[in-house]
């Protein structure tokens, strides 16, 4: 029986483009209104490289590192040199904006008598800014970093945090997140999965497939019922 559910954050909870879309919006420039898209599908897809490449050689950096550094990269890519926007968009990253039906689900599942918890690259500090600026708070029961281990998703170590930390057994707990790759790596460690597939991208075809698929995370209490 499920009793806990885990989340990831970044992209499931938290919307990792609003930080490019709102300093475009921001800024007036309109370069970055047409570029923000690519500016933060760039800084995503690098911010994630770089910790599966330090969790492979060994050379952790806390994450608030890895996105400066990944931010660096993707403004190169995209010419832009404006020292203001670096700290705006590292600041709004900290703030980013929930998914819309977040607060309402974990509030109904809260009610319904489950354990909530993240599990996240984030670092401490990262992480509480995002829930207190997202009003969710007082939403979950632990908020799990990765900086207790020192090893990025999809490391058996991040997944092995929610026994040793919670208590919950793998066969109890639900991983919900919209990273495929990550439901990959739950799943190969033995816990349950929800796979937030909000853009009807294919499956990953990696060797475990996701338990079960949803559009958004309004259909997690239909799942569990
Ligand atoms: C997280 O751990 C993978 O970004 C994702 O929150």
């Amino acid at each position: 029986m499920i009793t806990t559910l885990v989340f990831d954050a970044y992209g499931t909870l938290f919307d990792v483009t609003s930080a490019a879309r709102r300093a475009a919006q921001a800024s007036g420039d309109s370069l970055l209104a047409s570029a923000w898209p690519r500016l933060a599908a760039d800084w995503r897809r690098k911010q994630l490289e770089y910790t599966w490449l330090r969790t492979i050689t060994g050379d952790y950096a806390p994450f608030d590192h890895v996105t400066a550094q990944s931010l660096d990269w993707a403004l190169d890519a995209h010419n832009q040199t404006d020292p203001a926007l670096r700290t705006s968009l590292l600041d709004l990253f900290h703030h980013l904006v929930p998914f819309p039906e977040v607060a309402e689900v974990l509030a109904n599942l809260k009610a319904s008598g489950y354990r909530l918890a993240i599990l996240s690259n984030g670092t401490p500090a990262m992480l509480d800014a995002a829930t207190q600026s997202a009003g969710l708070a007082d939403a979950f029961d632990a908020i799990l970093s990765v900086e207790t281990v020192r090893h990025y998703k999809p490391s058996h170590h991040v997944y092995g945090m929610v026994e040793t930390h919670l208590g919950t057994k793998p066969a109890q707990t639900l991983f919900v997140s919209s990273n495929g790759w990550d439901i990959a790596g739950a799943a190969h460690f033995g816990l349950w999965t929800a796979w937030v597939n909000r853009d009807s991208a294919p499956v990953d075809r990696l060797p475990q497939r996701p338990a079960h698929v949803i559009p958004d995370l309004s259909h997690l209490p239909r799942l569990l019922s």
